[in-house]
């Protein structure tokens, strides 16, 4: 079953009935100020930082779950009526209720006794604050009076705080009003230089900044007594909670439109021009009125959405492709980058499974978000390679996740999460290879924000590299440390009281547990090192890193080895764990993965052996587990893995993001209908008719699919802030349509299904335009390239001398 329909040709899914298995959200903004919308105008707002920065509420574990956000409510002045076109929070029953999520807007509403209401949400680019463009029609055959209101819930700021500390935060609200502008400026007076503010372009009749006031004692959002009244009462907020609302009142004739836009922002003034007049507790709002202004203009409004749509046009040409297979067209063309650039923005911080507080951005994550992006904005990609370098520890060990506002690392989830270091190898290896840019190698980048303890990035990597070297374990395997990729495989926790965090407790001095996954990443990122260089024209650095690579697999052969695939790891006391002798956890998907996809054993049958027992062992139709069998209970020795119930999360969940591994591991071994089939499986758009099933938007991938396990097999869970958006992007654009940056030119090695007669694409690369045909003359992956007419050798297309210039690519395929 669906509940709506793509879009593709404006680039949007349409969402066609409100009450969506959960809510089906959207992201606005890219660059600072963000929000998130779900299809019933739900969500929050704030500025860089989720916890720090937070602009509007959002209420936690709240029921409904999507409850909160831009609401605007509609009365009919002739029968009292009232209704919300979101649906949400009024929910009444509403005609042509729809809403198109697009990229970075959304725009929602619906029809309700013959009047037409929808708003185009948006954040316009290089600005703090989002619009609202409500356009409401009068499509009966006599005048409509109506009222208008607006809301929106402030956030004292720091979420964390403001959903906890009541005994301070009743007494501290404050707001400034002016003719259609509520200033929301709580904590200003002390030691912020921010505010909040909430405009509105029509002249009001009233409005309310006391959430009491608005909403009446007792009742929720669902039924505003200034609503149900017809009119606003002027509250001025004094502590308690302060929101914004603006009453409008509009008589529309028949078939008559009407615009209003409501705008929603943050604005900051030099700590010295806080107030006007100075001495005064006023803000000083000089900076800030030309903006609300500008953007309370209606043609304004309309040119700043077409700047971001042709922004987004101009990101999505980079990489489009055109395949027999409509959910690949459509991932990879529209919505896969879309979610890459959430999780490049926002990392795993903000959505409503992410609520926001608990953390920031992952070291580990960001650096393999970069994998998704990196060919889109490649200069913000760079800054966040330095700015992930710079918390970097000068052991070569990494933070596990850094606050965005202050770019600082910190420890409130734990460091020694022994992969870590790694992951910044893999995305400088995108970035180098996307874009040439080897200077950034040389760039003075400090250890843990220290001054004076700059290194060139390139000493960065080194040490990243050196840090597994130097934490070897008894079968030279790595140390895990509190975890790798998996972050619930806690091998040295041992934690036997309830609640005590799996993320920063250690029991055990951390000697013997070893991962054979790190070792299999170590191998990846050695041959990197060794490639960047050899780059660098530095040949015996090269050869020192291969031969650690080679060593590292060699350990791996020796001891890593279970007969029919890879072993997960050492415990704490040297056992087997992910062994054909375990009892649960027999076999894991980690290693089989990441060990293929490193390149071992694709000659001598290891790498097929370990991807059959995937096939036999952990795929299902819904993707592949993470492990099987589940574990049954819980293991004081193997921690948080065990605490999840089989079939979810780690423990026997379909984790997405590893699956494109497996995907990238078939690719190497040549199966290209394996990799393919396993690429749909989770792939979201092919999920749609499922939609009752699958639960969270077709649109997008969501962390986790429920396993064979578990009571609601297929069942998806906390959308869109997951490494699976990058990482499955990089394995079908790379991988499987096989157009490959290399550090040497554009590699075009496809593996694609037996079936498919070819594809075509388009690549922005280096300067130059690829236009790409690729065509299927036999049954294997052998390709002859043609480039502009003239055959070359190999398949690595020699970079443009001229770049700017548009290259045609014929690839055979044989
Ligand atoms: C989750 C992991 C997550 C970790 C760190 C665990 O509870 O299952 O997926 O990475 O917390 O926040
Ligand atoms: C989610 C975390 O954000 C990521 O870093 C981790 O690798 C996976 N969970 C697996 O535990």
């Amino acid at each position: 079953m669906r509940y709506g329909y793509f879009d593709d040709d404006s680039r949007e899914y349409v969402i066609t009935r409100p009450d969506t298995p959960l809510p089906w959200i959207n992201y606005l903004g890219c660059q600072a100020y963000f929000g998130l919308i779900s299809n019933t105008a739900g969500g929050y707002s704030f500025y860089r930082d989720a916890r720090l920065r937070r602009v509007t509420r959002y209420r936690y574990n709240n029921v409904p779950f999507d409850m909160g956000g831009r609401y605007i409510y509609l009365r009919d002045e002739q029968s009292g009526d009232f209704w919300s076109p979101s649906w949400q929070p009024t929910c009444r029953e509403l005609e042509d209720y729809r809403c198109r999520h697009g990229m970075g807007y959304s725009i929602i509403g619906a029809r309700y006794r013959d009047i037409e209401a929808r708003t185009r949400y948006f954040v316009p680019l290089d600005e703090n604050l989002e619009i609202w463009q409500l356009s409401i029609t009068n499509l009966r055959s006599w005048p409509a009076p109506l009222s208008v209101f607006s809301s929106i819930e402030f956030c004292l700021w720091d979420a964390q705080d403001d959903a906890t500390n009541f005994q301070r935060n009743f007494s501290i609200g404050e707001v400034e009003i002016e003719p259609g502008i509520i200033y929301h400026k709580t904590e200003y007076r002390e030691r912020r230089n921010h505010f909040a503010y909430f405009a509105c372009s029509a002249p009001v009749a009233g409005f309310d900044t006391q959430r009491e006031a608005f909403l009446g004692p007792y009742r929720g959002w669902d039924r505003p007594l200034a609503v149900e009244r017809g009119s606003a009462s002027n509250s001025v907020a004094h502590g308690w909670a302060p929101i914004g609302s603006h009453h409008v009142k509009v008589l529309l004739e028949p078939r008559e439109t009407r615009q209003i836009i409501f705008l929603l922002g943050y604005h900051e003034n030099p700590v010295e021009q806080k107030f006007d007049p100075p001495g005064s507790q006023i803000i000083h709002k000089a900076s800030v009125r030309p903006v609300i202004a500008k953007y309370l203009n209606r043609s304004h409004a309309d040119l700043a959405f077409q700047a971001l749509r042709s922004y987004w046009c101009d990101l999505l040409s980079i990489c489009q492709v055109d395949t027999p297979d409509v959910h690949t067209n459509r991932m990879v063309n529209i919505w896969n980058p879309c979610q890459s650039m959430a999780t490049f923005n926002l990392s795993r911080s903000a959505s409503f499974y992410e609520s926001g507080i608990g953390r920031g951005l992952g070291y580990r994550d960001s650096t393999q978000d970069l994998l998704g992006f990196v060919h889109m904005v490649p200069a913000r990609a760079r800054e966040r390679i330095l700015d992930l370098a710079a918390t970097q520890l000068p052991t070569g060990g990494a933070y596990h996740q850094y606050q965005p506002l202050t770019r600082r690392g910190n420890n409130d989830i734990g460091g020694n999460f022994n992969d870590d270091p790694h992951w910044l190898i893999v995305g400088v290896a995108a970035y180098l290879k996307e874009t040439g840019d080897w200077s950034i190698l040389d760039e003075p980048v400090p250890y843990d924000n220290q001054p004076g303890t700059e290194q060139p990035l390139y000493e960065h990597l080194q040490r990243s590299f050196r840090y597994t070297l130097e934490r070897l374990g008894p079968h030279d395997l790595p140390l895990i440390g509190r975890a790798d990729w998996n972050d619930c495989l806690n091998l040295n926790c041992f934690s036997d009281s309830p609640g005590q965090s799996f993320q920063t407790t250690t029991n055990k001095d951390g000697k013997v547990a070893e991962s054979v996954f790190i070792a299999a990443l170590a191998v990846l990122t050695g041959r990197e090192m060794a490639a960047i260089a050899a780059h660098r024209g530095k040949p015996k650095e090269a050869a020192a890193y291969a031969e650690e690579a080679t060593l590292m697999e060699r350990a791996i052969r020796a001891h890593g080895w279970d007969g029919q695939w890879f072993l997960r790891a050492y415990d704490d006391f040297g056992r087997k764990v992910g062994s054909a002798e375990c009892e649960e956890g027999r076999i894991f998907i980690e290693p089989q993965g990441f060990a293929v996809l490193a390149g071992i054993g694709l000659e001598d049958g290891l790498a097929a052996a370990a991807l059959d027992s995937v096939y036999q062992l952990l795929a299902t139709e819904h993707g592949i587990m993470l492990q099987q069998p589940a574990y049954s209970r819980y293991y004081l020795h193997l921690g948080e893995i065990s605490s999840y119930p089989p079939g979810y999360k780690e423990n026997a969940g379909i984790f997405c993001h590893n699956n494109p591994w497996v995907m990238i591991a078939e690719a190497r071994l040549g199966h290209g209908d394996r990799a393919h089939d396993y690429y749909l499986r989770i792939n979201p758009s092919a999920r749609e008719p499922i939609s009752e099933l699958h639960r969270c938007e077709p649109y997008v991938y969501p962390q986790m699919i429920a396993g064979r396990d578990a009571p609601t097999h297929g069942e998806a869970k906390n959308s869109w802030l997951t490494g699976t958006a990058a990482w499955n992007y990089y394995a079908i654009t790379q991988w499987i349509l096989g157009i490959r940056p290399s550090y040497d030119g554009l590699e075009i090695a496809p593996v694609i299904p037996a079936g498919w007669p070819g594809f075509r694409a388009t690549r922005k690369f280096r300067g130059t335009t690829y236009y790409i045909t690729a065509r299927r003359a036999g049954s294997g992956n052998q390709v002859s390239l043609i480039v502009d007419g003239g055959s070359v050798p190999g398949n690595i297309i020699p970079l443009a001398s001229n770049p700017g210039t548009h290259v045609t690519v014929e690839a055979t395929v044989s």
